[in-house]
């Protein structure tokens, strides 16, 4: 759960952007290490179904970072063996950033080393809400039927959570 980007860009005298900049090298880091640990599964929390109701300018530079970020690193992904599989609504997000994570899936699907869930546009809520929309039309509904309906069907529960920024909270985050 990467927060504290926008705080920790202010504390340098320098922007919030400028703080999500550098966290992407963080981010990076982080991935390293997950590979070199053979750690299975990382999930990302990189925005949030509440982010939306941050400035436009906010949320366009976060977008770009991505778009930039996987045309960057599409072939070093596939290289090292990294799935990404992405857990969120797709619907509100750009159309380009929404093609381009469909591919960067169906490319990466075969992939074993690391599974990368990027949470994009991600709210437990949401997910709760996209699955019982499914599962509507079920009587008796188990829990098994639940699970297989939620984005993270395929992710085992977290085994550890690491937030950045200094507070506990969830913040929405795989409930
Ligand atoms: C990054 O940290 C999280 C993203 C939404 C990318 P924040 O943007 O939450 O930074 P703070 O917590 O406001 O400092
Ligand atoms: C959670 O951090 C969202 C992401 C890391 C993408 P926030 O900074 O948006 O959450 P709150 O506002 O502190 O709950
Ligand atoms: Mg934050």
């Amino acid at each position: 759960l990467m927060d504290g980007n926008g705080r920790w860009g202010l504390n340098r005298r320098k922007s919030r952007n400028y703080g999500h900049l550098k966290g992407l090298n963080t981010v990076e880091k982080v991935i390293k290490s997950s590979l070199d640990q053979k750690i299975p599964y990382l999930t990302l929390y990189t925005f949030s179904t509440e982010n939306w109701k941050r400035p436009d300018n906010e949320i366009n530079f976060l977008f770009n970072l991505i778009r930039e970020h996987i045309k960057k690193n599409l072939k070093k992904i596939i290289k090292q063996g990294i799935k990404i599989n992405i857990i969120g609504k797709r619907k509100k997000l750009p159309f380009d950033i929404v093609q381009s994570l469909k591919l960067i899936e169906k490319k990466t699907k075969k992939n074993n080393t690391l599974t990368i869930n990027l949470a994009l546009n991600y709210g437990s809520k949401e997910e709760i809400i996209n699955a019982i929309k499914k599962l509507k039309n079920i009587k008796t509904i188990t829990i098994k039927d639940f699970e297989r309906n939620l984005y993270t069907k395929n992710i085992p529960d977290p085994d550890i959570l690491i937030r950045t920024g200094g507070t506990k909270r969830l913040s929405n985050f795989l409930l």
